[in-house]
């Protein structure tokens, strides 16, 4: 591991730049236009990770910068951090050799990871990724599968009305239900939203929690303003309807 000075880490920030997270870089700030990101969602979820985390295994799917990867590895975790831009993945290996910890970084695009993949993680981090996917149940469904102890969960809400779980009628036609506030709803965004061409969704809470229940997690316990904890719930994930079958998408991509 190189050893980095105050120059050669003043250097590497602006040489990687845009960073997507503030990080403290031995007294250097990675993006200080925006010092409290992520570190408020960081603080909304931390006390529901262990303190000391050693032994323990950890994959952070889209980790950008990789604010939450090096984190969990202070705390002593095997981190696993994923992401298909180049950047992100020189940062979160610059990060670490500046704060000397130990990162295990892929270039990879998320369906790829998760479809190829059976391993299982003590934790997953599943933060700001989930409205950038055209496809994120996919990703979802197994990540349940990939969680043992704990996935934490962020996303785009659409308002924080009151969550609904509502009785479904039998009757296909009875549609005046969907017409009740809080009803689980995921808005889709065909066109640029914020500017940027993959915001594909906005969920609105009953959303998310319909979404994660029927993954394959307990009802998620919400941390902040849009962070979730959710503890995987195997005995729900013996469906053998062909509508869970991820192992016969699986088959297809191989
Ligand atoms: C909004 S950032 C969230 C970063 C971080 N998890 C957080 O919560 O602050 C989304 C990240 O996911 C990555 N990403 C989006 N789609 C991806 C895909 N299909 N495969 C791999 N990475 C992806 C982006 O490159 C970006 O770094």
């Amino acid at each position: 591991m190189k050893k980095q000075t105050p120059k050669t880490i003043a250097e590497g920030i602006e040489r990687l730049q845009p960073w997507f997270h503030n990080i403290d870089l031995a007294g250097q700030p990675t993006d200080p236009q925006n010092p409290d990101h992520p570190r408020t969602r960081w603080d909304a979820i931390s006390a529901d990770l262990p303190a000391d985390m050693q032994g323990k295994t950890v994959l952070d799917l889209g980790c950008a910068s990789g604010y939450f990867a090096l984190e969990l590895a202070a705390r002593g975790a095997h981190v696993l951090a994923v992401d298909w831009e180049e950047r992100a993945v020189a940062q979160v290996q610059f990060a670490a050799e500046v704060l000397e910890l130990e990162i295990e970084c892929r270039l990879q695009n998320i369906y790829a990871f998760v479809l190829a993949n059976d391993q299982v993680f003590d934790y997953v981090l599943f933060m700001g990724v989930f409205y950038h996917l055209r496809h994120p149940l996919l990703v979802t469904d197994q990540l349940a599968r990939m969680t043992r102890e704990a996935m934490f969960f962020q996303t785009v809400l659409s308002n924080h009305e009151d969550t609904v779980d509502p009785e479904l009628p039998d009757n296909f036609s009875d549609r005046g239900l969907l017409a009740t506030p809080g009803f689980p709803a995921l808005y889709f965004l065909e066109r640029r939203f914020g500017g940027i061409l993959n915001n594909w969704f906005v969920s609105n809470e009953s959303a998310v929690r319909a979404i994660l229940r029927s993954s394959g997690f307990h009802d998620p316990r919400k941390r902040g303003e849009d962070c979730f904890v959710c503890l995987p719930n195997h005995a729900a994930l013996t469906s053998d309807h062909p509508a869970w079958d991820l192992q016969a998408i699986r088959r297809l991509v191989d």
